[in-house]
C-alpha cells in the first residue's frame, strides 16, 4: 500500500491561487497588499529563500519591497529600518531574513516589528497570543503543517502528537497548535532518552530536527502521519529531509516529500499572512 503522500508544492499552488483572489479583492478596495523583505548580508541559502518568497509574491498579487543591506550594516541601522516600515502604510508585512550577522542582536530587531505587520509571527505578542489560543500572525512553518493535515484529511483531534525540535519557529508553535486542535502532544529534543519508544508511539510525527534521516522506519508507527520539516542539504548537493522517505513511505499513512512538502507550504502562509495583515488593516 503506502503512504498518502502530501504534495506540498500543489497544495501551495493551490493556496497561492486562493490568496490571489482575496489579494485582488484588497486591491480593489485601493489595498494592494505589501511585503518589505529584509536580507542583511550575502547567505546564499537565504537569498534562495527570499527569492522563492518574493516570486510568490509577485505569482499572488502582493508588492514587495526589497530592502538588502551589506553585513557590515549595523544594528541601529537595521532597526532604523524596522522603524520606517513600521510607520509606511504601503507595507503590510515585515519579513527580516534570518540568520542575521552575529553582531547583530535578531530578538531586538525582530521585537521591533509591529505586531500588526509581523508576517512571521515570531514577536512575543504574536508567540504570546498563539499560547492563549487567540493567534494573531502564526508562525508560517507550523501553520503550513497543519495546513497540510487538515487538507489531507489526517485526524487530529484525540491523537497522539509527537514534535521532535523545541525552536520557537518551528517545535513550540507545532506544539501549541496541535494542542488547540486538540492533540495529545509530546515533545521531544535532543536530550530525550530513547526517542525511537516516543515516536513509534506518535499518530502525527511532526519532525524539525534538522538531522539528515533521522527518523528510520523503525521509528515510526504503522499509518501514522509524518510531516517532514528538515530541510538539510547533502554533499552532493542534493536536499533530503530528517525522515528516511524511501523506507518510512512504505509504513506511514501520510508523509510530505522533500524537496516539494513543508518548504512551499511555509511560502504560502507567508504570503497567507500578508494577506490577512493587510485585511484587518483594511478594516
Ligand atoms: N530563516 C529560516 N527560516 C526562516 C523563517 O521562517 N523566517 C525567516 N524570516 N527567516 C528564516
Amino acid at each position: 500500500m503506502g503512504a498518502i503522500v502530501i504534495d506540498g508544492a500543489a497544495m501551495a499552488r493551490q493556496i497561492l491561487g486562493e490568496q490571489r483572489d482575496a489579494a485582488l479583492r484588497l486591491a480593489a478596495l485601493g489595498r494592494v497588499p505589501g511585503l518589505a523583505v529584509v536580507l542583511v548580508g550575502d547567505d546564499p541559502a537565504s537569498a534562495v529563500y527570499v527569492r522563492a518568497k518574493e516570486r510568490a509574491c509577485h505569482e499572488a498579487g502582493v508588492r514587495t519591497f526589497d530592502y538588502r543591506l551589506p553585513s557590515t550594516a549595523t544594528e541601529a541601522e537595521l532597526l532604523q529600518v524596522i522603524d520606517t516600515l513600521n510607520g509606511d502604510p504601503q507595507v503590510h508585512g515585515i519579513l527580516v531574513q534570518l540568520p542575521l550577522p552575529a553582531h547583530i542582536g535578531a530578538d531586538s530587531v525582530l521585537q521591533r516589528i509591529d505586531p500588526a505587520k509581523d508576517v512571521d509571527g515570531f514577536t512575543w505578542r504574536s508567540l504570546g497570543a498563539l499560547l492563549d489560543g487567540h493567534a494573531l500572525l502564526a508562525p508560517c512553518t507550523p501553520s503550513g503543517c497543519m495546513l497540510m493535515l487538515e487538507r489531507s484529511g489526517v485526524p487530529v483531534a484525540g491523537r497522539h502528537a509527537v514534535v521532535i525540535g523545541r525552536s520557537s519557529i518551528v517545535g513550540k508553535p507545532a506544539a501549541l497548535m496541535l494542542l488547540e486542535r486538540d492533540a495529545t502532544v509530546t515533545i521531544c529534543h535532543s536530550r530525550t532518552p530513547d526517542l525511537a519508544a516516543v515516536t513509534r508511539e506518535a499518530d502525527i510525527l511532526v519532525c524539525a530536527a534538522g538531522r539528515p534521516r533521522m527518523i528510520a522506519v523503525d521509528m515510526v508507527k504503522p499509518g501514522a502521519a509524518v510531516i517532514d520539516v528538515g530541510i538539510n542539504r547533502m554533499q552532493n548537493g542534493k536536499l533530503c529531509g530528517d525522515v528516511d522517505y524511501d523506507a518510512v513511505r512504505a509504513k506511514a499513512g501520510w508523509i510530505t516529500p522533500v524537496p516539494g512538502g513543508v518548504g512551499p507550504m511555509t511560502v504560502a502562509m507567508v504570503i497567507a499572512n500578508v494577506i490577512t495583515a493587510a485585511g484587518r488593516r483594511a478594516g
